[in-house]
């Protein structure tokens, strides 16, 4: 793993971090001395993943959130900033998706709660964090899209896609209004990644099928994303601001 040794004693919130990329980039960033804060709806599951990655060289707390709720959102934040005195980075991770649809058969409350959870919940959590982040010396704020908001290529869900469609144009909108505060924005944008959740929901010859069309030919590990993260959270991507990083092997190329 890269090491960077500036990320060690600075603050990163990870949404969605219970489980799946969340937990693997909270668990990179302790591996810094990042001291992180998970948030999640699920606070039991942060709380085992807090517990297992807390150590000497790094704290980890867990803190209940839902993040499509504005107040529960301005809470947790303010917490956060209460345990650590502070914020740096800011990853906006929680979001996904129930089923393959399409427009013809989503409901509107599907609609509505597929864009709450992927973009309004990106708005709320920033806004929240904003002001924390201004008083950083290396201000970050690092949202994860999808290859699904780059481009149609597979079955999906078109509310999910246009909502990762819109975190890229908002991280875009932070980037330009944070820059002069000295906080950076960017996005990263997954290809189907091997989570627990993932590799449950997919049979091997899936598995196989997406990974043939990958120039790689492997489909990508949540770790390949918290590497990703821990380096736009570095002082090495200090002038990098407003992109989308594409993680993806490969798959589309923008
Ligand atoms: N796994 C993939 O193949 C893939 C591909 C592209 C993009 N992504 C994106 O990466 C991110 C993480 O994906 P993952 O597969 O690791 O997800 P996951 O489903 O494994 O984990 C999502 C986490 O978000 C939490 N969460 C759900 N609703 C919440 C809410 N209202 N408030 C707070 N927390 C909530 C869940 O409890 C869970 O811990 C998501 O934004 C997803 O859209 C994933």
């Amino acid at each position: 793993m890269a090491n960077y040794p500036e990320l060690a004693g600075r603050v990163a919130v990870i949404t969605g971090a219970a489980q799946g990329i969340g937990a693997a980039t909270a668990r990179a960033f302790a591996q810094q001395g990042t001291h992180v804060a998970l948030l999640d709806i699920d606070g039991a599951g942060a709380k085992k993943v807090a517990d297992a990655i807390a150590g000497d060289k790094a704290r980890a707390v867990a803190i209940h959130v839902d993040v499509t709720d504005e107040t529960s959102v301005e809470r947790a934040v303010a917490a956060v900033a209460a345990e650590f005195g502070g914020l740096d980075v800011l990853i906006n991770c929680a979001g996904g998706y129930g089923r393959l649809a399409t427009v013809e058969d989503m409901p509107i409350e599907e609609w509505d709660r597929t864009i709450a959870l992927n973009l309004r919940s990106v708005f709320l959590v920033s806004r929240a964090a904003i002001p924390h982040l201004k008083r950083s010396k290396a201000g970050r704020i690092i949202n994860v899209s999808s290859i699904t908001g780059r481009q149609v290529t597979v079955a999906s869900s078109p509310a999910y896609g246009s909502a990762k469609a819109g975190v890229i144009q908002l991280t875009r909108f932070l980037a330009q209004q944070l820059g002069p505060d000295g906080i950076t924005s960017n996005a990263i944008a997954p290809i189907t990644t091997l989570t627990p959740r993932v590799a449950a929901l997919r049979t091997e010859a899936d598995i196989e099928r997406i990974a043939s069309l990958v120039p790689l030919r492997r489909l990508a590990e949540p770790e390949d994303h918290a590497q990703a993260m821990l380096f736009l959270a570095s002082d090495a991507a200090a002038y990098i601001n407003g992109v989308t990083l594409d993680v993806n092997g490969g798959r589309i190329m923008m």
